[in-house]
């Protein structure tokens, strides 16, 4: 066994005060995390340092293949999350898991290159900025493997909407790859949403004063295995992280997207209850049934590619799974959603309120339940 990378047990070593986490946000990871850490040491060299892997519970053992390296090398530590998903939230979890007074965030897939590690620590130590960023598209960056021919448009609105936003001047504000004071970091979860993967964004909105970044222009490599976990919707991170701090104290971005989502379920309800009733001549109860089956599948996809873009499920037997779980969870509200507006009509209500009361009792009921239990896990 390779002992050679720990530190040494006698405590030699452990004179060299620990100053930086790095946290690594990890979904199926598991063969990337080895060379990874071998990457940090060449760069930091071996000591005052530490590594947190935030799994969620990953399928592939990612959290037991870091619990296997951590068992030789005290510097590398494992947060595993079970029921818990995403990115900003991963890395949130770390800010608050360490002693370490600053903290980075980084990929564990290899995109982002370690070398900056040093020279972003140095930035800070020195005082020339409040958060260093690696960035795609700071001068003398490049990307391997992401060649869009659209890049400088795209950034530069990007740069456009984050500037509105944040109030600093930046060229990647979504980079997945940064440094800050684990104390200012801190200090700002609590204004944080944690929903989706703009914990960068978030971070720079959430200040009382603009940060000033210092940028580090980053090679960004391709990953070394595995797959991306992410989309690349960036305006729509974008549109969610505006509301967010406009209107998110008021009724919170996640609600909000459910509400939309559901709003365009009765459009689909009504539409589909109304073919049933004027087109095939059935009764109101089995117009109901089949608008709610509808208006259920519906919101089932709608919410699966944004209320829950960043915990989408994936693949056929994922989304299979989490359709039924669904339309299980929205069983007893389909059920109640039946028989309010059922009894509401046969007592002579108008039957466009009644099919309304319905769904407003039957929303309640999923919105409470599949956010716990579809995209919980
Ligand atoms: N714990 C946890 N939970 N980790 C996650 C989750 C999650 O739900 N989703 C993704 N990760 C981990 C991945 O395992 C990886 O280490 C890292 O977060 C980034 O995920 P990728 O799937 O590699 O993202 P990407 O390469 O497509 O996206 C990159 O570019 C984005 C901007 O375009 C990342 O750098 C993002 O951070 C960045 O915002
Ligand atoms: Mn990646």
């Amino acid at each position: 066994m390779d002992m050679t990378r720990s530190p040494d047990p006698s405590g030699a070593e452990s004179t060299q005060q620990l100053e930086l986490a790095i946290i690594l946000p990890t979904l199926n990871e598991r063969g990337n995390l080895a060379p990874l850490v071998e990457r940090i040491e060449d760069a930091l060299g071996s000591g005052g340092w530490e590594v947190l892997i935030v799994d969620d519970n990953s399928a592939d053992g990612t959290a037991d293949e870091a619990r296997r390296i951590a068992l030789t090398d005290g510097r590398v530590r494992v947060i595993q999350r079970i029921g818990r998903r995403g990115l900003a939230s991963a890395a949130i979890e770390g800010f608050c898991a360490t002693a370490a007074p600053f903290c980075a965030v980084m990929d564990a897939d290899h995109q982002h290159d370690p070398a900056l590690l040093p020279l972003m620590l140095n930035a800070l130590k020195a005082g020339e900025g409040d958060i260093a960023v690696a960035s795609r598209f700071a001068e003398g960056a490049s990307m391997e493997g992401w060649g869009r021919p659209d890049r400088e448009k795209l950034s530069g609105a990007a740069n456009a909407l984050a500037r509105k936003l944040t109030g600093v001047e930046l060229t990647d504000p979504m980079s997945g790859y940064f440094m800050l004071p684990s104390e200012t970091a801190r200090a700002l979860v609590p204004k944080l949403s944690g929903i989706g993967f703009k914990i960068l964004l978030d971070l720079l909105a959430s200040a009382e004063r603009p940060m000033k970044v210092r940028e580090f222009p980053l090679n960004f490599s391709a990953r070394r295995e595995g797959e991306s976990k992410l989309d690349r919707a960036i305006a729509f991170d974008f549109l969610a992280g505006l509301y967010d701090k406009t209107f998110g104290k008021l009724i919170p971005t996640r609600f909000a997207l459910f509400g939309t989502v559901g709003a365009m379920g009765v459009i689909v309800h009504m539409a589909v209850l109304s073919l049933v009733l004027f087109w095939f001549d059935k009764a109101f109860t089995v117009g109901q049934a089949v608008a709610v089956l509808s208006a259920m599948s519906f919101n089932f996809w709608l919410n699966n590619w944004l209320t829950y873009r960043d915990q989408r499920l994936k693949g056929t037997a994922a989304v299979l799974k989490g359709w039924v779980g669904f339309c299980l969870t929205c069983a007893v509200g389909g059920f109640a959603n039946v028989a309010v507006a059922t009894l509401l009509e046969s007592r002579g209500l108008y039957w466009v309120i009644a099919a309304l009361a319905g769904i407003v009792v039957g929303s309640v009921w999923n919105y409470a339940l599949s956010s716990r239990f579809v995209w919980g896990r």
